[in-house]
Formats: C-alpha cells, sequence, structure tokens
C-alpha cells in the first residue's frame, strides 16, 4: 500500500490537526511506502512572509518527527523540493475543468464571503492533485474537510487517463478516521486556525491550562448532575482517555458534586501525559536543525526519484520530450 498526505505549515499544530490527520500518518508508516510532505507551496496561498513560512516549515518538520514519524519507515520532505510536482500540475490543470475547481470549498468560501480569490486558490486542488498522483499513491489519510479534495484528484487523474488512454496515474482514495473526523475547538466550533478556537499541540503548561480553562461549559451548578454526552470538555477528553477513564469522568459527571473546572484539570493532566514524551524529544530535535534539514533533503531525493518516474510517464503520454534525472 502506497501512503501519503501532506500538511500545510500555516501555524503551529493543535489537536485537530494531530487527532485529525497526524495520528493516522503515524499508524500507516512503515507500509510499503509511506511519503508525508509538508506544503509550503500551498501555504503560499495565506502565508507572503518569507521569514515565518521558514521557521513554520522548520516548526512542522520538529512537531512530526518529535510525534513520532521515523525517517526510517516514512519518507519525510519538503513539497517545494520536488520541482516535478509542480511540471505535473501543469499538465493535469490542462485537463481539469473550470466547473470542478468553482465547486471546491476553499474558494467557493472565499469568494461567498466577498473576499477576492487569486489564482493559487483557484487551481489550489490541483495542486494537491499532482502531489497525490506523483507518486502513484493509493492510500490519503486527511481530515473530512479534504475528502473534496481527493474526489477532484480522482477525476483529474481519470480525465488524464481517459485523454491519453492508457493507466498512467493511479485513482487515490481518501482515509478518514470517524470517531475524531471533527475535533472540536474551544467553543464547541471545529477546531481550525481561522476560528481562532486551537488548542496546540506543544503549548506551555500555562498557556495550556488557559486554553483548557476557556473551553465553553454551560452553567450548571455544581451541585448538580451533568450530562457528559453534550459537554464538549468531555468530547475532548474522549480523544485522550480509555474507555474505563472515560466511564469514570462521566459517572463523576452524572452524579453531581463535580465542577467543570475539575474536569478541566482532568483534561489538562490527560493532554500533559499524551504529549509529554513528543514534547521533550521536540525540545531536543530543536537543538539540532541541521539534523532535520538532512532529514528533509534526504526524503526529498527519495521522492523525486518517484515523482520523475511518474512525470516522465505523463510527459510521454501527452508527446512531450522527457528527461531523466
Ligand atoms: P486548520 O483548519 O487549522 O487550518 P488545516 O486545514 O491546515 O487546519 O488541516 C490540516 C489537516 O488536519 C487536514 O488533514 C485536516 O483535515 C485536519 N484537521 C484540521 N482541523 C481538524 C479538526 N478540527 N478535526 C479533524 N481534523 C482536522
Ligand atoms: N490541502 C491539504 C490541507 O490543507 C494539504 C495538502 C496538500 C495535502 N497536498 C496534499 C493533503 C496532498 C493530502 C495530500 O490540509
Amino acid at each position: 500500500m502506497r501512503v501519503l498526505s501532506g500538511i500545510q505549515p500555516t501555524g503551529r499544530f493543535h489537536w485537530g490537526n494531530y487527532f485529525g490527520a497526524i495520528r493516522q500518518y503515524l499508524a500507516l508508516q512503515g507500509h510499503e511506502q509511506s511519503f508525508y510532505f509538508i506544503a509550503d507551496l500551498h501555504a503560499l496561498t495565506t502565508i507572503r512572509d518569507a521569514a515565518l513560512l521558514r521557521q513554520n516549515t522548520l516548526d512542522a518538520a520538529l512537531d512530526l518527527l518529535a510525534l513520532g514519524l521515523d525517517p526510517e519507515k516514512a519518507t519525510l520532505f519538503r513539497q517545494s523540493d520536488v520541482p516535478e510536482v509542480t511540471e505535473l500540475t501543469w499538465l493535469l490543470m490542462t485537463v481539469t475543468q473550470m466547473s470542478l475547481l468553482e465547486k471546491c470549498h476553499a474558494y467557493k468560501d472565499k469568494v461567498a464571503r466577498g473576499i477576492p480569490a487569486d489564482a493559487g486558490l483557484f487551481t489550489y486542488p490541483v495542486l494537491m492533485a499532482a502531489d497525490i498522483l506523483a507518486y502513484d499513491s493509493e492510500v490519503v489519510p486527511v481530515g473530512v474537510d479534504q475528502v473534496q479534495h481527493i474526489e477532484v484528484t480522482r477525476d483529474v487523474a481519470q480525465r488524464f487517463n481517459s485523454f491519453y488512454g492508457g493507466e498512467f496515474l493511479k485513482l487515490p482514495t481518501a482515509r478518514v478516521l470517524d470517531d475524531s473526523a471533527k475535533v472540536v475547538g474551544t467553543d464547541g466550533e471545529k477546531m481550525s486556525k481561522s476560528y481562532g478556537n486551537t488548542i496546540e499541540l506543544f503549548e506551555s503548561a500555562k498557556s495550556l491550562k488557559k486554553k483548557i480553562n476557556s473551553i465553553k461549559t454551560d452553567s450548571t451548578p455544581v451541585e448538580s448532575p451533568k450530562n457528559p454526552e453534550t459537554c464538549h470538555l468531555f468530547t475532548l477528553y474522549k480523544l485522550f482517555a480509555t474507555t474505563e477513564q472515560q466511564e469514570v469522568l462521566a459517572a463523576r459527571y452524572r452524579a453531581g458534586g463535580m465542577g467543570y473546572g475539575e474536569a478541566k484539570n482532568t483534561l489538562y493532566e490527560a493532554a500533559m501525559e499524551h504529549f509529554g514524551a513528543a514534547r521533550a524529544r521536540r525540545d531536543e530535535l530543536a537543538l539540532q536543525p541541521d539534523h532535520v534539514e538532512e532529514i528533509l533533503q534526504a526524503g526529498a531525493a527519495k521522492a523525486r526519484k518517484k515523482a520523475r518516474e511518474v512525470l516522465n510517464r505523463c510527459k510521454s503520454a501527452c508527446g512531450l520530450a522527457i528527461q531523466e534525472i
């Protein structure tokens, strides 16, 4: 099974990114081929500050490695280190229907909010299709909001194959984890950087405490029984806790006599414990930026080899001259 996914370095990773996407990367590493990349080219549609993009890209690599992405089992690279992908994007662009891209949510939402969109945002799904197709990827682990883009990818690949009469591009499938497909943020809405309701993976203890304390709860008095099933706090706790631990907290909710402050504390402890080892690894790795760069370079060399093979296959299909590297 060939697994691939990408994540944008548009800010520090949060619980939604981890439980919706990154956790699956880790579970799937070690397959015949697992490719994970930092989507810095996609990030250009929102970040226009060189120093910030560089910092975010390094942070993304540090986070992924600290969380357990193992370069022995998976290939980790920067999207922009594989120029074959941008070349493939053009080939795909010529078979992509405008009407398909007009339906894509990132573009549609922006236009609906009256914000002018640039061509980068409009064609974003085609670059994403190239990311996936360039490596003959079969399975793409993503959060539920990216499923539409995988469908676009399949559509574009099918059109390319049908125009040129062959199985040049492999059709990928999305893989979404149902139980945490949508992690809620501190306000109970979907956790997302754009809503300012995130809890980052490596917040300082102080800031984590503050964020958890800001999670919205209802005004049921301390003495009264509470319903865990309708409480965001409990929903978030479920991400970290075993079934038994969940039952213990749920029973305390139902019994009454427990304030939300106590539940918040339980969530805080669980999160600190869950990311504790990764936090220590991250601090260590942050002292070795050259080592991280080496990992990314080695990953890119491996990824380019595969992307060149697929690009050449597609270029010959179109009647373009091919190049070896
Ligand atoms: P954000 O919404 O904060 O900008 P991204 O769009 O960069 O996050 O998401 C990166 C990855 O994390 C994607 O695969 C996305 O589906 C997943 N993801 C983001 N937020 C959530 C969430 N709240 N629940 C589940 N998965 C999420
Ligand atoms: N668009 C994805 C996101 O915002 C990131 C991404 C870019 C990606 N290329 C990809 C994800 C290829 C999976 C496969 O989360």
